[in-house]
Formats: structure tokens, sequence, C-alpha cells
């Protein structure tokens, strides 16, 4: 990442509401001639680049009072803003869940750069974008399921909290070591904020969003309208782009605006009687899916946001139901049974 090197000399320290901030003193080479950026807590290892986004490069990391591998974020202001960066930390610190990733610490770089180093719990597993390339639509309805079903965990998570996500994509689904799923990059995302109503707090989702953001083939037809856009709403279109391309192999239409031809002839058949899901395969056969995965795709690529399945309706459909493990009378914990295929 250009002038990254020159801007770690030393970052000045704020105080973390939770996790800890980093403190850069000095960058030096080991013995092993690789660079490495010393931090007060933390080790970042500048060759061993794990991934890169639209606005950030990660590198591996160090914890250095336990010894953890963590990831090191790197984002440069320049292209994010500020804003986007000091959110995604704000937001991270909000959040607890196992398939969240969990917040580490914090760094800023001093010199001109003021590059934000978010402290991450490392997921060395790839993201799921990798996953789909590499299974050309063949993943099995029990793994699709199981990795579906961490997603919409996470998703629910940040929802019940009040934060809509905005640039749900496969490459933000990374996997840890256990092959379990980490909802990562928050830049984007919007947290609403609470009301009372007859006497509860409840998430205050009465103004409509009007940033236009997310990637082009999974944000929702909406996000670029006028009108503006229901964050939760948009988020479960985008889970349905994730979950079409997880199950067929491929990616439904390039973005959902007229501006492509694919998504016109989408809403097209849908007019003319087709499903979302039939509409989207475009005269495709597409691997044999179950008519209640299907029922899914079609509940979540509703292009009228009303329409859409909610996040409630999706964890109580008939897919992800039959499968979950059943509660035991008498015992609090779940316990799987191979006999029963319906919790009541
Ligand atoms: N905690 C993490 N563990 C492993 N890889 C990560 C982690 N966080 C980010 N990455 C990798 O870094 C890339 C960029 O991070 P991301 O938060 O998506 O930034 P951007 O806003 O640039 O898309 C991701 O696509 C992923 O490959
Ligand atoms: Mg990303």
């Amino acid at each position: 990442m250009e002038g990254l090197n020159a801007a770690l000399a030393t970052i000045a320290t704020t105080p973390a509401m939770f996790g800890r901030c980093c403190q850069m003193t000095l960058r030096h080479k080991d013995i092993h001639g690789r660079r490495l950026g010393s931090t007060g807590d933390f080790a970042i290892d500048f060759e061993m680049r794990i991934g890169r986004g639209s606005s950030a490069v990660t590198y591996a990391a160090r914890d250095r009072a336990t010894g953890e591998q963590v990831a090191c974020k790197v984002t440069n202001p320049r292209r994010v803003g500020s804003d986007g960066a000091e959110r995604e930390r704000h937001i991270l610190q909000m959040l607890n869940h196992r398939h969240v990733i969990a917040f580490k610490g914090h760094g800023r770089s001093s010199g001109s750069a003021r590059h934000h180093l978010l402290f991450l719990e490392m997921a060395s597993g790839g993201d799921l974008f990798d996953v789909v390339a590499k299974s050309n639509g063949k993943l099995s309805e029990d793994v699709l399921r199981r990795l579906f079903s961490q997603m919409i965990e996470a998703v629910a998570h940040c929802h019940s909290a009040g934060v809509a996500h905005r640039d749900l994509k496969l490459e933000n689904f990374v996997l840890d070591a256990a092959g379990d799923v980490k909802l990562i990059d928050f830049d984007l995302a919007h947290v609403y904020g609470w009301q009372l109503k007859e006497g509860a707090s409840v998430i205050d989702r009465s103004q409509p969003l009007r940033e236009p953001c997310g990637t082009m083939g999974f944000a929702a037809p909406e996000v670029r309208t006028r009108a503006g856009y229901d964050g939760f709403a948009a988020d479960l279109w985008s889970l349905g782009v994730c979950l079409f391309a997880m199950a067929m192999g491929c990616l439904p239409f390039n973005e959902a605006t007229v501006v492509d031809p694919e998504f016109t002839a989408f809403t097209r058949a849908i007019a003319s009687g087709c499903s979302p899901t039939e509409a989207a395969l475009a005269g495709r056969r597409g691997p044999r899916r179950s008519l209640a995965l299907r029922a899914i795709l079609d509940g979540l690529l509703s292009v009228d946001p009303l329409k859409r399945l909610t996040i409630s309706e999706l964890q109580e459909s008939a897919w992800l139901v039959s499968a979950r493990p059943v509660p035991s009378p008498g015992h609090g914990a779940a316990v799987i049974s191979s006999t029963r295929t319906s919790p009541h």
C-alpha cells in the first residue's frame, strides 16, 4: 500500500472503549528481513497480505501479549473517508456474535496519510466468493444450509442492534480455520436510531436511507431509486443474491438496475408469471435444487421490498427449520435428532 510504510512511524494513542488501541512506535526489519510494524500491543507483518478490498488491505498480525494471530485491516481514509473507518470501528465495538468478526483493537498512523488500523479476529479460511467459484454450483444443500444459516445469524444480530450492513456480498463473508462464517466490512453500514413506542424501545426505520451504496450485482434495485430504501430490506435482497450464487454457481445479473439488460429481462419474466428464481436463471436449467430452497430465493429476490422476506420469516422458512436441531424436552440444550425433521 503506497505511502504506508512512511506513515508507520508513530501512532497517537486514543482510548478504546473495548479492545485495545495500538500505539505504533517503530518500524524495523527482523532477522529474516521481513517488514514488520512494531506496535505497543500488536506486531504487523506487512509481508503477509491476507486480503484486499476496494478500500483496504489486510495483513497478518500478532497480539504481543497472548501470541494470538489477528488480522490488521489498513484503510486509507482518502478512499473511504475517515467517517467510514471510524464508523466501522464503532459498529464492531457494538456487535458481539460468533458469526460477526470480533474487534481486537485499533490504531492510526501518523504522517499525512493517517491510515486507520483495525485489529480483528483472524479468519484464515478464505471467503465465500472463492468457495462458490471453486464449487461451480455443486455445493450440497446441507453445506449451503450450514453456511447460509450462519450468514443469517450474523445479519440478524446486526439488525437486532439497529445495524444495516449495506454491502453484503460473498467477499464479505469470510471463513475461520474451522470453516465457520464471519461477517466483515462495516464501513458502509448504517446505524438506525431507537425510539420509544408504547413504552418499548424500538428501532426507528421511519426515514428511508438515500445514500446509494453497496456493490453492483449484490445491491437491491431500490438502493439507486430516488424514493430511498430500507437498509434491512436491502440487506435481505443481497442475502438472496449470495444464496442464488452459492446454489446456482453464478450471479443472477450484473446489476439490479434498468441499465442491465439481464435485469430488465428478469423483471419482464416475472411480470409474465415466472418465479424470481426461474427468471434469474433465464432459461438455464441450473443445478437441481429443492422447492424449499427455491421458495427462499423467490422470497428474497422480490423486486418489491415490501413483499420481500423479512429476516424472521427467513429464519422460520421450511428449508432452514427442517434441519434445525430439535430441543429435547427436559433438557435446556438443543439435541440433534437424526429421525425427527420438524421441531413441532
Ligand atoms: N478478519 C479478517 N480475517 C481475514 N481476512 C480478512 C479479515 N478482514 C478482512 N479480510 C480480508 O481483507 C479484505 C478487505 O477487507 P474488507 O473489510 O472487506 O475491506 P474493503 O472495505 O476494502 O472491502 C477482505 O476481502 C478479506 O479478504
Ligand atoms: Mg470488503
